[in-house]
């Protein structure tokens, strides 16, 4: 068991660091928030973390518009460190993360997914599985690895595809569900419970570590 010290990169509206923070303040989850960035100057995950204190800055990331590489990587890990971060959590971080920060924080990177993967890897996932035809949908909780939405899986929760759906009640569905999937995710590291062997995540039962 060790309390987590979380750092959370963000490009939106900061729905999954809010339930992270909810949860860790309800005394659920043994983490604290050490700090929040967002490659977005007015992206709304930043006003979030300011209401609950969490420290928090805009990344600059430029030129690249996709990944994080460079000195704006170098930037990234030098904040986290500083913020004595032992896990990173993507929520909602829109840009590809690159060798240097997976070799800062090792298999301490976690990323939120809007799909079942490998289903529906990249953007706008949601609309993918729609246009696709799927009955079900979902999200995915995984360590990150070299790849694109490619690491191994930790949580996964599915949702149904409604006859009627756009994509917004899609999302908003699948969303629902993100906001259990990533403290459930964390809650598990956090209690020692997570081992990877290849491409299994393997869960302890409870009890026995
Ligand atoms: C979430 O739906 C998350 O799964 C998705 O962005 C949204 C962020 O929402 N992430 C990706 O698509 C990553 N490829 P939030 O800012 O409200 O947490």
């Amino acid at each position: 068991m060790s309390r987590l010290k979380i750092g959370v990169l963000g490009s939106g509206s900061g729905s999954n660091m809010q339930s992270i923070v909810d949860e860790i303040e309800a005394g659920r989850l043994d983490a604290e928030v050490r700090v929040v960035l967002a490659d977005v100057p007015d992206a709304k995950i930043l006003d979030r973390a300011k209401r609950h204190g969490i420290p928090c800055q805009y990344l600059d990331c430029a030129p690249w518009k996709t990944k994080l590489e460079g000195p704006a990587e170098d930037r990234c890990i030098e904040i986290l460190r500083d913020a004595g971060v032992d896990t990173v959590v993507l929520a909602g971080f829109m840009r590809i993360v690159k060798p240097g920060l997976l070799a800062a924080f090792p298999n301490r990177v976690l990323n939120i997914h809007p799909a079942l993967l490998p289903a529906f890897p990249g953007v706008h996932s949601w609309t993918q599985a729609l246009d696709y035809g799927c009955k079900v949908a979902g999200v995915t909780v995984h360590f990150v690895d070299g790849g694109t939405d490619t690491g191994p899986i930790i949580v996964q929760k599915a949702v149904p595809v409604l006859e009627d759906d756009t994509p917004e009640t899609l999302h908003a569905r699948i969303q629902v569900e993100e906001h259990k999937a990533f403290p459930e995710a964390l809650a598990l590291l956090a209690a020692g419970r997570l081992s990877v062997e290849g491409r299994r995540v393997r869960i302890d039962p409870a009890g026995t570590v």
